[in-house]
């Protein structure tokens, strides 16, 4: 038997393997790869079963005051139309989310001091009371009281990725801020008791197997409720232009599938960016351990101006039309819409070890 092959029996009966060894298993190929993929979809039958939670996701500013090396709404790129929505557009498009049978209602948008605590909370108390939904906030990092505020107004949980743990390549591509101040940010929505997402872009320029092991391995140190992670894309108007996607494509999955396996109970979207790698790429992820679906419910005249990066799907639709395509991906896929709010499992599953 193969060094990886010992490596997935090892992970499969509980062990935590060392970034080495998982680093060898990003490298897999054939009936290895296969089996992991088939492991991770076994586990997330196990502990999630069928359902696929829609959590229906709002753009509703790309206004950002920050110059992330990477991010296509950057504030230093011209190319971009700036938008906020209303606040009745923005309730308008909940209350849709309600409607298409979303159980969840993220917002998310540039680091936009307009939306700060006071006009925020506003925000997720009319959301609260309107619709009744489960609301993630995903607006980057923002100071204790801030988030104090929003939790009091009814924001459940909130997204906010590491990105990468390697230190130098943090530093480099986040000139407004250190890895320090995300990580307490996520330490201090863990003691304010939010459920927490986060997770990291899979390829970033310069990245090796094992950096990604080392990405693997402390998004799991975390104990994250939600697990947010997809793959780099170069976007032409930053920094990182023209920079190329992995030369094996598997290992973006390879990476959804090791991180579903070591964490069996966090909820794990099939986010956005692999539709943009390849037009399957939402529904493989789901076939390797992802449980929840993002459908976009922008309305459809922003959705051009938030382009984090190139070959975003779905911007000449509308958020009725991706609602119904879901369905039929679900439905696809042997799958069943979730019901609900989704909310975290990994709390209850601790709490009764
Ligand atoms: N401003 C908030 C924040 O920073 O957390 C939320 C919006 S931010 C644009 C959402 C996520 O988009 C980031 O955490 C990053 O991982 C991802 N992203 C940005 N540019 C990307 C790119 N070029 N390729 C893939 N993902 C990207
Ligand atoms: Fe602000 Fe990307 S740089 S959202």
């Amino acid at each position: 038997m193969t060094a990886a092959y010992e490596t997935l029996n090892r992970l499969l009966a509980g062990e935590t393997p060392s970034a080495a060894e998982l680093a060898g298993l990003l490298k897999a190929q054939g009936k290895l790869r296969e089996r992991l993929y088939a492991a991770a979809d076994q586990v997330r039958s196990d502990k999630h079963g069928a359902a696929i939670h829609l959590r229906g996701i709002i753009e509703f500013s790309n206004v950002c005051k920050n110059n992330c090396w990477y991010c296509g709404i950057r504030c230093d790129n011209p190319n971009v139309t700036r938008y906020r929505m209303s606040f009745d557009e923005i309730a308008e498009t909940a209350a849709n989310a309600r409607k298409w049978g979303c159980g969840t209602v993220v917002l998310q948008s540039g680091d936009d001091p307009f939306f700060n605590a006071e006009t925020l909370s506003k925000i997720l108390r009319r959301i609260k009371t309107e619709t009744g939904l489960a609301i993630t906030l995903s607006v980057g990092v923002r100071t204790r009281k801030e988030l104090e505020i929003f939790k009091a107004a009814g924001c459940d949980r909130y997204l906010l990725r590491f990105e990468t743990t390697s230190n130098a390549l943090f530093t480099a591509m986040h000139p407004d801020e250190s890895f320090e101040s995300r990580t307490q940010c996520l330490q201090d929505l863990r003691t304010l008791d939010y459920q927490v997402g986060s997770g990291f872009m899979i390829g970033l320029p310069g990245t090796t197997l094992e950096m990604i092991a080392n990405d693997i391995l402390f998004a799991t140190r975390l104990g994250l409720d939600m697990i947010g992670c997809g793959p780099f894309l170069a976007h032409p108007d930053t920094p990182f232009a023209g920079k190329p996607l992995l030369e094996d494509r598997s290992v973006y999955y390879k990476a959804i599938a090791l991180l579903r396996l070591l964490n069996p109970y966090a909820h794990m979207p099939a986010t956005t960016a692999f539709d943009a790698l390849e037009p399957e790429g939402r529904n493989l992820v789901l076939r390797c351990g992802a449980n929840v679906f993002m459908p976009n419910i922008t309305p459809g005249k922003y959705r051009s101006m938030y382009q984090l990066y190139p070959n975003k799907p779905c911007v000449d639709e509308d958020g009725a039309a991706c609602a119904i395509c879901v369905r039929g991906r679900i439905a696809g896929l042997q799958r069943e819409v979730g019901t609900g709010p989704g909310h975290s499992i990994r709390k209850t599953a601790d709490a009764s070890k």
